[in-house]
């Protein structure tokens, strides 16, 4: 299995399921994956942290034994910790969760490691990256939501961009091997000032499960990603 470490230069590319046909789920994994995709991510949503229901650990421990790449599960849900659990024993790599949705955001984020997976710390578009500072050491991935959770589909927000940059230089500053995830509204026309802005991690639903050719979606977001890569070798 590919290690969800890694330097934070190589661009990975992570499809969210939620806008796949959940009656094919398993077909529509399989090809995401072989389309070239690096992480599957899973998002959960409980209808009580957002309005919206999603699926859960059961369905998340179905397909990790079918799924030969990262699960990357987005937690929308509060309270976090309980569930976080379930999705560790259901082979979930790493779990993001909304710090604003946990009581103590160390702590969950100590169990999750002694759980055995990666952490990841998700800001709202309206959620200051204040309290980062405070957790650096135990977190590895950072994820700057660009749309309201809750709903695939949406618009792409613009001051994401700023707080990916903002991001980018604490985690630089830290030395610590970090990545930095983009959730929401990611397409092949805008991945690129993504990138630019520091991300090396993407998700995108309904830009590539809306195509009927996901390789060819995955293809035209990796050729804007190596432009971004041409350009700072260049620089
Ligand atoms: C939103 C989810 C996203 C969403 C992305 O709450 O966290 O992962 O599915 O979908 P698109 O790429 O369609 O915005
Ligand atoms: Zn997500």
């Amino acid at each position: 299995m590919q290690h969800i470490s890694r330097t934070h230069r190589s661009h990975v590319i992570a499809p969210s399921i939620l806008s796949a046909d959940f009656a094919r789920l398993d077909d529509e994994v399989q090809r995401v994956v072989a389309a070239g995709a690096d992480w599957i991510h899973f998002d959960v949503m409980d209808n009580h942290y957002v309005p919206n229901l999603s699926i859960g650990h059961m369905v998340c421990q179905s397909l990790r034994r079918r799924c030969s790449v990262p699960i990357d599960v987005h937690l929308m849900v509060q309270p976090v910790d309980a569930l976080a659990e379930r999705f560790a024993e259901a082979g979930a790599d790493l779990i993001s969760f909304h710090p604003d949705a946990s009581t103590h955001v160390d702590r969950t984020l100590q169990q999750i490691h002694a759980a055995g997976c990666k952490t990841g710390l998700a800001f709202n578009p309206a959620e200051p990256l204040g309290r980062l500072e405070w957790v650096i050491d135990k977190v590895d991935l950072v994820l700057i939501m660009s749309v309201n959770p809750g709903f695939g589909g949406q618009s792409f927000i613009e001051t994401a961009l700023r707080k990916v940059e903002q991001a980018r230089r604490i985690i630089d500053a830290s030395g610590r091997d970090i990545r930095l995830q983009v959730d929401g509204g990611i397409k092949v026309d805008n991945i690129r000032r993504v990138a630019e802005a520091g991300a090396d991690t993407f998700v995108a639903g309904s830009a590539i499960f809306g195509q009927p050719d996901y390789k060819a979606v995955i293809d035209a977001m990796r050729a804007e990603l190596a432009a971004t890569e041409a350009q700072e070798a260049a620089a």
